[in-house]
């Protein structure tokens, strides 16, 4: 097993009330693809706890983050759909909060997928601490990029060489921080007095409701819902004063923060989201055992329909996404069962599915060989990709579809 760390308290609210509900074994670290099928990937403890005092979910044990995002495989414009996702984003927030010539910042902006859409009149500066994607946006966008990983000495130097940004930006990279406190220091740092902080999270609501658990691994530490993230904003004197519910990552929110008795009216949302989350029981230690159960009997179900499958013909995966690394590894799916699966992404191509042995082909083998079925590891993109592969199902292919509902169409 590689090396890692665990927490005794909350890393939200430092309580010692944490209650362990979740473990879905010792797994490897979702990206770290294999050039070779007998390449064995580390593995590490894959458990998740509730913070009993300001209901926080979040895992128990941090990988070095540096292990997880060097040579970092996601880069988001390969899925379309993301293309378009923060193509609206950035259309939003130009409208609503920016004018010529502010700075914005985006902490975590990948291959410029959102800075690369703004308009040009604004100043954009991203944080990232993967060089290689960040190359892409340099390269792609003509983006300023500070190639390191965000924390409160980042920020005040991007404080000190940019001045205070109108919009700090992060979008599913709350999620991946381990020290929290330190990363909401650096939010303060850097926002203006008047500015917004805009981030999206995946939503523990949707996670909760549809059962994905297979978005639990080691690079998403925490999994928010407003109660807790609105907790951690307050330590800054920073305020929720809006909040969206939004479809990507199978289900999300954009949260929208201010500094407290800012410029901005709070709307409606926020409270609604806040009584949902106490109706559906987020704050009690039941509703994440009755979850922990529920995703027991689902690996039954999933292995036991696979194994029937792969006796009839042909399995192959679609999408090598992070998600679907982890599906494979809790259920003991391998190349015994899956032949190979096809993605879009070069980096992950002619490569191993870590902990599975199963090849990763560039998508022109799906069309070469197509198998009677394929299960849809990018099930967060169902309706782009059947959309896309009429010929296959035409032909008499069946697509399975692990979650939200484990379904063969
Ligand atoms: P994604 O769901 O974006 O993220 P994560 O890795 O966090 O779970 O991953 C989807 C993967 O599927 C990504 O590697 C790109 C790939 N993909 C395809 O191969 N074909 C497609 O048509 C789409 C939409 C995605």
């Amino acid at each position: 097993m590689g090396n890692y760390d665990s927490i005794t308290t909350c890393r939200i609210c430092r309580s010692g009330e944490l209650f362990g509900f979740l473990d879905l074994g010792d797994l490897p670290a979702v990206n770290d693809f294999q050039d070779s099928p007998t390449d064995v990937a580390q593995t590490y403890p894959l458990e998740t706890v509730f913070c009993k005092d300001c209901n926080h979910v979040q895992l128990r044990n941090t990988v070095a983050r540096a292990t997880l995002f060097e040579n970092y495989t996601y880069f988001s414009s390969a899925s379309d759909p993301m293309v378009d996702h923060f193509g609206d984003y950035a259309d939003t927030i130009t409208d609503r909060f920016l004018t010529a010539d502010d700075l914005v910042v985006e902490i975590g902006s990948n291959d410029g997928i959102l800075l690369g859409q703004l308009p040009d009149k604004v100043r954009a500066v991203g944080v990232e601490p993967a060089h290689n994607v960040a190359k892409v946006a340099e390269r792609e966008h003509d983006l300023d990029v500070i190639t390191e990983m965000f924390d409160s000495d980042v920020a005040s130097r991007v404080e000190t060489k940019y001045g205070r940004a109108a919009a700090v930006l992060a979008n599913n990279v709350v999620g991946h921080v381990d020290d929290l406190r330190d990363f909401a220091v650096g939010v303060d740092t850097l926002l203006a007095d008047d500015g917004v902080f805009v981030l999206e999270v995946p939503y523990l609501v949707d996670l909760l409701n549809d059962g994905t658990f297979d978005t639990m691994y080691h690079e998403h530490i925490s999994y928010f819902c407003i109660r807790p993230m609105a907790t951690l904003l307050d330590q800054r004197g920073l305020e929720i004063f809006d909040v969206e519910r939004q479809p990507v990552h199978g289900g999300s929110i954009r949260v929208y923060a201010q500094r407290r008795g800012g410029p901005h009216d709070r709307t409606g949302y926020v409270d609604d989201l806040t009584t949902l989350e106490r109706h559906m029981g987020l704050a009690d230690v039941e509703t994440y055992d009755r979850f922990a159960n529920q995703i027991e009997q689902y690996r039954e179900r999933l292995t036991g329909l696979l194994e029937a499958l792969a006796r009839q013909g042909t399995v192959a995966g679609y999408g090598a996404s992070a998600k679907g690394n982890v599906l494979l590894n809790y259920c003991g799916l391998d190349s015994e069962t899956i032949d190979y699966i096809v993605d879009t992404t070069p980096a992950k191509q002619n490569t191993y599915a870590p902990g599975t042995a199963i090849p990763v082909e560039p998508p022109s083998k799906f069309q070469e060989h197509p198998p009677d079925y394929a299960l849809l590891l990018a099930w967060n993109y169902t309706d782009a990709i059947l959309a896309k592969e009429t010929e296959f199902r035409e032909a008499g292919g069946r697509f399975v579809i692990p979650q939200p509902k484990l379904d063969v169409v």
